[in-house]
């Protein structure tokens, strides 16, 4: 008889300190519920435009089926050169410092991965996107939370960054358009980072998914301030502006060294972004723009109706300039995030995200995405009126 394998004994520790994504959990906890409402994904409700995707059909067609280049294809990443140049007058090498990858999620590890080294720690600013701190965790770097706060519009301040960090610090996670405040920063906020940024001479790794989604004003990229672009590794990606989530395609945009560090934990990881996925992004590049501009303008017609909607049924609405999520306080209901969550859900059927998954600093806010049509946010907003008058 051999003897029984235990497997969770081969589980490595990190795995156990880790938590699951909360907000999986909550679509669990829908999943079995009729008549429901989500405003709980950070997902387009659109489906990809068609000329994006007939583009993938005819390469199919035309039997386009073979790897790429590691970094990607060289025509996608001239495209993102020009629009990147054109655009925040950033520029980059397409040879060198572009590599294409599965989604910002893998760019994002990549990323993390191909700059830490054991112990260090790396800034995570929340309330943010879930997968920062496990990223920095599976890297065996240390996550070092620095919270934003409401009254300064969930902004990240220099302060606040000078003081969390040590000489162990890395490098700082930055994700402005913001998932899940929606909170944006100007130039002059960004200078004022990149001043701290240079003084105590860390990197940035600037997670610039939604810079298409804002709503008064534009989009400053980080790697475009004065002497910025060799400390910043930039993220962005096609999942959100051109309604393409289920494409996996992003792109990171950094030094030559970086990249290069990048790109081999890519290459052997990896191996590249699928091809398909990568004429889509060219063409979404090339003519996508009026198609993706169309969407922003009805997200931001959506916004207002939602913010609204919140600020009448008492739930304080902190105004969010980009992306496409709202973040009210629920703190004046008397109610947790969680318990308000799970109530409406149960009570109303309308599923929102607790402000607390992301990060401690989102506790007693609930984030309430609108890339949902204005019929669901109209029904949405008369039932959680309905939760909340019943409280
Ligand atoms: C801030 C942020 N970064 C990255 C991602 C993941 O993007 P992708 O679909 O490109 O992996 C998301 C998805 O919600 C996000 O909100």
């Amino acid at each position: 008889m051999r003897k029984a394998c235990t497997p969770s004994k081969f589980v490595a520790d990190v795995m156990n300190k880790v938590p699951p994504s909360g907000i999986r959990r909550y679509f669990d906890l829908a999943s079995g519920l009729e008549d429901v409402i989500s405003l709980g994904v950070g997902e387009p409700d659109y489906v990809t435009p068609w000329h994006i995707r007939e583009a993938c059909i005819h390469s199919l067609e035309c039997g386009e089926t073979s790897y790429t280049s590691n970094y990607g294809l060289i025509e996608l990443r001239e495209e993102l050169a020009d629009h990147f140049s054109t655009k925040y007058r950033a520029n980059y090498d397409p040879d060198t410092e572009i590599l294409v990858t599965s989604g910002v999620s893998e760019a994002l590890d990549v990323a993390i991965r191909a700059i830490t080294n054991p112990g260090d720690e790396i800034i995570v600013v929340q309330p943010s996107y879930v997968a920062y701190v496990p990223s920095v965790m599976f890297a065996g770097g240390v996550p070092v939370i620095i919270s934003t706060k409401l009254e300064n519009n969930f902004k990240l301040t220099a302060e606040e960054l000078e003081a969390a960090i040590t000489p162990r610090t890395k490098a700082v996670i930055i994700n402005f358009p913001n998932n899940p405040t929606g909170a944006t920063m100007g130039k002059e906020d960004l200078e004022a980072i990149a001043d701290v940024v240079c003084e105590h001479d860390i990197m940035v790794i600037s997670d610039e998914v939604y810079d298409c989604l804002t709503y008064n004003g534009g989009h400053t990229c980080f790697a475009s301030l004065d002497g910025m672009r060799d400390r910043t590794i930039l993220l962005n990606g096609f999942s959100k502006a051109y309604a393409m989530t289920g494409f996996r395609m992003a792109y990171a945009m950094a030094s030559p060294k970086i990249i290069s560090a990048m790109m081999l934990i890519h290459q052997y990881s990896m191996l590249c972004a699928p091809i398909t996925a990568q004429i889509g992004a060219i063409e979404a590049l090339k003519n996508g723009q009026h198609e993706m501009e169309r969407m922003v303008r009805d997200y931001d017609r959506r916004r207002h109706l939602i913010i609204s909607g919140l600020n009448k049924i008492g739930l304080d609405c902190f105004e969010p300039k980009g992306a496409f999520y709202a973040f009210p306080s629920v703190e004046n209901t008397g109610l947790s995030s969680e318990e308000f969550a799970e109530r409406l859900m149960n009570e109303q059927r309308v599923v929102t995200i607790p402000g607390n998954v992301f990060g401690e600093a989102g506790t007693g806010f609930l984030r309430c995405s609108y890339a949902t049509s204005r019929e669901e946010i109209e029904v949405a907003l008369e039932r959680i009126g309905a939760f909340v008058d019943g409280l």
